[in-house]
């Protein structure tokens, strides 16, 4: 019989070589290392330059996470992109599978913001849970530094570029064990990172518009008081669908957006500080990025290991959010 289960075999990273610290920040906007740490626990973040590209990066958190497991690029069935801020709007994920070759994979970018990678892998689950596919790279990976506007103190002091990557197989046992995606759109001026028109044109009486997109805003204080009371309330209902209390859960693995909000919705969800990973102090927010980049760094620094149950939750603009729980699973 076909195994239909999901198992979550392999992990990886990659980081822009380059740091910015908040020291340095402070010589660009009118900003200060003890403002930035006290209010986000940020640190610092890693830049990608000019010469390095989102398909680079996560190419090299692939390869990452294919050495962790027993099969190479050539098994993968599907490559699963989650960015909002591709190399090419017309999708990054061929790129990557070019550069692994991983010849008999289709792939496709997805676009859930700081969500995407929680969206990506309930939606890479249902492809091995219905038997078409049993190999699956499932990425997260933004440069979110090429639309930031370094002049906006309120927005760029909070995110950094990064990549993360794992590996999904089909196996007898399912580990991913419950989830809940949400949106809601009626909010979406919360955060965004919008097209406008710069230019207009009419073309034999039809208008068309040449414009580019802006940098990101965001309603700081919208965005904490919706993850605050958001995410504590979909953790719940996807370890309700797991039928796990709260008290099993070995590691809660947040979108490492603010060190305010892990450590909020980790106290209403009464879980103590152990359990909580953390990495943004060197990374800031990577969007997508940050989930599997925090697993794989805890991962590979021996903290979670095989048969630790996770439950991990992404937010952010759309506005989206989502929880999933899963049994780490390492071969
Ligand atoms: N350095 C110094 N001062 C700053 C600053 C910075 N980088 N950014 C804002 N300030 C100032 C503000 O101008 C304001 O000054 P004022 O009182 O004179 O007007 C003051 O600090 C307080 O600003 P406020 O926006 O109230 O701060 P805050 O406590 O809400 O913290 C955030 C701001 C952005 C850290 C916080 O709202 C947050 O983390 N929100 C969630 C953002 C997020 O995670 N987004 C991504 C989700 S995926």
């Amino acid at each position: 019989m076909t195994n239909i289960g999901v198992s979550i075999t392999g992990s990886g990273s990659a980081i822009p070589k380059v740091s910015l610290d908040n020291q340095q920040l402070s010589q660009i906007v009118d900003t200060s290392d003890e403002w930035i740490g006290s209010r986000t626990g940020i640190r610092k973040r890693q830049l990608a330059n000019p010469t390095e590209s989102l398909c680079s990066l996560a190419t090299q958190a692939s390869l990452a996470a294919l050495g962790q497991t027993n099969i190479t690029a050539k098994d993968i069935d599907l490559i699963i992109l989650a960015t909002s801020t591709p190399d090419d709007l017309f999708g990054t994920a061929s790129q990557i599978q070019s550069e692994l070759d991983a010849k008999q994979a289709v792939a496709f970018d997805m676009t859930a913001a700081c969500s995407g990678f929680v969206f990506g892998l309930v939606t890479a689950a249902q492809f091995i849970r219905n038997g078409v596919y049993q190999n699956i790279l499932l990425i997260g990976a933004d440069i979110l530094s090429r639309w930031v506007d370094w002049e906006d103190r309120t927005t760029c002091v909070l995110f950094g570029d990064g990549a993360g990557a794992v590996i999904l197989q089909a196996s007898g046992r399912d580990r991913l064990l419950g989830f809940e995606l949400r949106s809601d759109g009626s909010q979406n001026n919360c955060l965004n990172l919008s097209y406008q028109p710069q230019e207009k044109k009419i073309i034999d009486g039809v208008a068309v518009s040449k414009g580019t997109y802006q940098p990101i805003t965001m309603n700081g204080k919208e965005v904490y008081r919706f993850a605050v009371q958001k995410v504590p309330e979909v953790i719940e209902k996807a370890l309700f669908r797991a039928n796990i209390s709260v008290e099993e859960i070995d590691w809660l693995l947040l979108h490492q957006a603010n060190q305010r909000i892990l450590d909020a919705v980790a106290s209403r969800l009464n879980i103590p500080s152990e359990k909580v990973i953390s990495n943004l102090r060197n990374y800031g927010n990577t969007s997508a990025a940050s989930i599997p980049l925090a697993l794989d760094e805890a991962v590979r620094q021996g903290q979670v290991s095989s048969g630790d149950i996770i439950a991990a939750s992404g937010f952010g603009a759309g506005l989206t959010w989502g929880a999933v729980i899963f049994e780490w699973s390492s071969i």
